[in-house]
């Protein structure tokens, strides 16, 4: 049924705060900053901000490695900007979403540190294991398990003070936190409740699927020790996976709803979205479906998938739109009945999707291919998603030099696969690195076209923390903000459209033309029984059509069929082109270049 709360009608704007607004010229991004510029937020219309994490770090993955849940790193301010930025936010309309970063603190951690004394209450809050037996701890193949971290080298780490080792399987300095304990786990939602009564509207959750392990019988990881299950096969860069034994384990539904019980249950007006690598669409309904109470939606990652080699995401290969269609309908179609999708293409972790999915080769061709994009991603059915800077179009960061690059995971694996395992050459890791590194996403916010894009101040006395695009002197907000033909005015109409019809926030979805390899199509319709309490929707479906490529297209038989004797320029609610233009492209059955439209039958 259509239940509709609040955030099926929303849309969420995710800010890096590293790379948003610095305000004290130490060229990194902070509070005060995300706080300058909520009338640009309030602006766009978006409903939601999501910041990714603002607590106190040692900023080795950026913020993704928690040092203190309940302070803000100084790099980003204080606890008092953090709650001036919450009211700031709040009297403008908008709600704010913290990180949630629980599979893993940092090892600077108190709990971590406590955990290093194998007497210590918080001994097992942690995955402490002995050396391989046989083995000298400490020295190379000594490691419990044959696990590798995703970003390079061995999941574990020895500690010569407890004379173990413990797993990570981010960073040596991101250790996994041991959920079985159920001491931790009232630890983290005592901390959860800490926010939320602070005046936090919900969480987006950091790898949540994978809190829970695949253990055996007698509570023991895959490979360690007497396991009676394997870690998984051995691959070139002499490591094994531990995804498959790491992402929705067998507890992670008790999890969820114990967190629900004691966190979330009697509060009102909240989201939680949690980012589910792993997570099939089955299960994505069950985690999503309100009757279980465990979270209100999941981040998928099958559709950025398809664009990634069979080896690693850094041998990027062709993508093709009907993989498009097919990964982001078996999400639609999953939580068709209960549950709810999240809609995205770009984040902190993905490249730029003009540059991954869209043409940059003209200003003309990024400019359309941006909007189409959005187009095509906001028109389905579920909560969508833009990523700073995305309502600008902006691009890949275009480095060529590994000195360019800030990011751990790059740098790690460039290491990794080029120096150490000789597995690609240098040249083709940093063309892999161009096209996928999650620096892409992460170069500053472009506000207008002065020295540092107004990121941060030209007489600053440090530079920003990470090169600005040269091409800020094209793309900035200053210069599209007030153009009605641009990318933001385009996020504009495309965010109004879904608050003021709600065919788009809670309309079924059903895709037409599914083998064509140009055009992406479907409808928006409510069928006629829901469609009766509300009076706008009766009768009416939305039909959304993206031409997404540089060539003309035509427009594909199911499609066609369904415009039929239609072709009125008052029903067309948003196109990429001028509504003459799209009537007559209907007219003779064929589209331009990147033209989409959202189309009233
Ligand atoms: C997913 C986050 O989005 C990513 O940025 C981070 O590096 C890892 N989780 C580890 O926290
Ligand atoms: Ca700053």
């Amino acid at each position: 049924g259509n239940h509709n709360p609040w955030w099926a009608n929303a849309v969420v704007y995710q800010i890096y705060p590293r790379s948003f607004q610095d305000t004290n010229g130490d060229g990194c991004g902070d509070l005060p900053g995300i706080t300058s510029r909520l009338d640009y937020l309030a602006d766009l219309g978006v409903d939601v901000l999501w910041l990714s994490p603002v607590y106190k770090s040692p900023q080795d993955d950026n913020g993704y490695d928690i040092s203190d849940y309940q302070d803000i790193d100084p790099m980003f301010g204080t606890l008092s900007d953090m709650d001036r930025l919450l009211a700031e936010a709040h009297q403008r309309g908008l709600k704010v979403v913290m990180d949630l970063v629980v599979n893993h603190t940092s090892d600077e951690h108190a709990w971590f540190q406590a955990s290093r004394d194998p007497q210590d209450p918080h001994a097992d809050w942690y995955w402490w294991r002995p050396a391989k037996e046989g083995h000298e701890p400490g020295t190379p193949g000594a490691e419990p398990n044959s696990w590798g971290s995703y970003f390079g080298g061995s999941a574990w780490e020895y500690d010569p003070q407890r004379g173990e080792y413990y797993f990570h399987q981010f960073s040596k300095k991101q250790p996994d936190l041991n959920w079985e304990n159920p001491r931790m786990r009232q630890a983290v939602y005592a901390m959860m409740n800490w926010w939320l009564d602070r005046g936090i509207d919900g969480f987006r959750m950091d790898v949540i699927t994978l809190i829970s392990k695949h253990v055996d019988a007698d509570g023991e990881l895959p490979g360690v020790g007497r396991s009676t299950m394997s870690a998984g096969p051995v691959g070139p860069e002499g490591y094994s996976n531990p995804g498959p034994l790491c992402q929705d384990g067998p507890r992670l539904d008790e999890f969820l709803q114990e967190m629900h019980r004691e966190v979330f249950d009697g509060r009102h007006g909240y989201m939680t979205v949690g980012e589910a690598p792993g997570i099939s669409p089955v299960r994505d309904e069950f985690i999503t479906n309100p009757a279980n109470h465990e979270l209100d939606m999941l981040f998928l990652f099958e559709h950025t998938d398809i664009d990634h080699g069979p080896e690693s995401k850094w041998d990027v290969v062709p993508w093709k739109l009907t993989d498009l269609k097919k990964t982001l309908g078996r999400h639609q179609r999953a939580v068709a009945q209960a549950g709810w999708a999240s809609l995205f293409f770009d984040n902190h972790d993905q490249p730029r999707s003009v540059s991954r999915w869209g043409d940059t080769s003209t200003d003309r061709l990024r400019v359309l291919s941006a909007k189409a994009l959005a187009l095509l991603m906001h028109m389905h059915r579920g909560t969508p998603y833009i990523y700073q800077g995305e309502e600008l179009g902006m691009t890949n960061a275009g480095f060529t030099r590994l000195d360019q690059y800030r990011d751990l995971e790059s740098i790690n694996l460039y290491h990794q696969r080029v120096d150490q395992a000789g597995v690609v050459s240098g040249e083709r890791m940093l063309a892999g690195l161009a096209a996928m590194s999650r620096d892409n996403s992460r170069t500053p916010m472009q506000w207008d076209d002065g020295k540092y894009a107004g990121f941060t101040a030209e007489y600053a006395p440090r530079e920003p923390w990470i090169p600005v695009n040269p091409n800020k002197d094209q793309i900035n907000a200053a210069s599209q903000v007030r153009d009605p033909d641009s990318v933001f005015s385009f996020y504009q109409r495309l965010i109004e459209l879904r608050h003021s019809d709600v065919l788009v926030s809670a309309g079924e979805w059903d895709l037409l033309d599914p083998e064509d390899e140009q055009v992406y199509a479907f409808t928006r319709s409510l069928p006629a029984e829901q469609a009766a309490g509300i009076k706008e929707a009766e009768g009416h479906k939305l039909l959304v059509v993206v031409n997404a490529s540089s060539r003309p297209a035509k427009v594909p038989a199911q499609t066609r069929a369904l415009l039929g004797g239609h072709a009125g320029a008052d029903q067309i609610l948003l196109s990429t082109y001028k509504e003459e233009e799209t009537t007559a492209s209907l007219l003779i059955g064929k589209l331009s270049p990147w033209e989409a439209f959202v189309y009233r039958l």
